[in-house]
């Protein structure tokens, strides 16, 4: 399997039909990631709401769109588990732990047994915390079971760098990693734009480093501020690394996988293909950046002990 783009033929199933389902939906349908996306929701009506109303987009894609049981959905290549409360305003991701544990259980257990090949892509948050839960109650490989991470929050840095520097954000190599949410650590040290340390350019002396990145850590709670949730920036993400699996891209971005370095599950760059995870890629880290993330690997790993004992 390995080498083969998967795109055409490929299935995914997108678990919830919210905001955030919706929107992945939408992305997914207009990049034509795949051929067909099934969506679950146990909300019957507003699942065939948004199937109907996705399904009048999908004229300028090739994907096709309908609504998936719970069997079906597991059955599939790509899994995106959206399904889970949602962060209110002022609330942290760490505070829905309980609740999305709950509903990601009972979510894995409708749809086992999972396609053996399948990649399992958690969105809900905690999404560490999450991940490392569906890593041990899927039975899938490590490699097939990643998390959103970082990723967005990487894509915010990335932004944040653009506009001091009037450079493209593809052209930023840096990463957030660590845990999506409050103690997700900026890796400046090695930051570089063509090639250049990020800290060496003169736009950058004399900057707050740790103010920059409490505004891209904070970016979300702004948006669930102004507007309730966020969703299309987590949609565009899990397209792109949908993309990275179907077209065996090996593309290298911030995922939620487990970290042997901090015996936890975090995101850290990791090279993404048709088999999953292929491997994980750290970063050079300074001493301040290894102790902030030691520090929060610790909070992860007493976490998610109870699925390991
Ligand atoms: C965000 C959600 C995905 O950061 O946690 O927008």
């Amino acid at each position: 399997m390995s080498g083969i783009s998967k795109r055409g033929g490929s299935q995914m199933a997108i678990i919830g039909a919210g905001s955030v389902g919706s929107a992945i939906a939408f992305a997914c349908l207009m990049r034509s990631v795949v051929s067909e996306i099934l969506i679950n929701d146990y909300d019957k009506k507003t699942c065939e709401g948004q199937v109907l109303d996705l399904q009048d987009a999908a004229f300028v894609s090739s994907t096709n769109v309908r609504i998936g049981t719970p069997k079906e959905c597991g059955q599939s290549d790509i899994i995106v588990i959206t399904a889970g409360a949602r962060q209110r305003p002022g609330e942290t991701r760490d505070e829905l732990v309980q609740r999305n544990e709950d509903i990601l259980r009972s979510v894995l257990d409708g749809m086992k047994p999972i396609k053996s090949t399948a990649i399992l892509v958690l969105v809900a948050n905690p999404v560490n915390i999450l991940t490392c839960m569906a890593q041990k109650l899927s039975g899938l490989p490590l490699s097939q079971v990643i998390g959103t991470g970082t990723h967005l929050d990487s894509v915010r840095f990335r932004v944040a760098i653009k506009e001091k520097l009037k450079v493209s954000e593809m052209s930023v190599h840096g990463y957030i990693v660590g845990d999506h949410g409050d103690k997700q650590v900026a890796i400046w040290s090695s930051a570089t734009v063509g090639g250049r340390p990020l800290i060496a350019f003169e736009e950058f002396q004399g900057v707050d480093l740790d103010e920059t990145a409490k505004k891209v850590a904070r970016k979300a709670y702004a948006i669930i501020d102004l507007k309730g949730a966020t969703s299309f920036g987590i949609a565009a993400v899990v397209s792109d690394l949908a993309l990275c699996i179907t077209l065996n891209k090996l593309a290298v971005i911030p995922l939620s996988v487990y970290c042997e370095r901090f015996d936890a599950c975090m995101s850290f760059p990791v090279s993404l293909g048709s088999n999953g995870v292929e491997r994980v890629v750290y970063p050079e880290m300074n001493e301040r950046e290894i102790a902030l993330i030691e520090e929060s690997a610790k909070i992860t790993r007493a976490a998610c002990a109870k699925y390991t004992s």
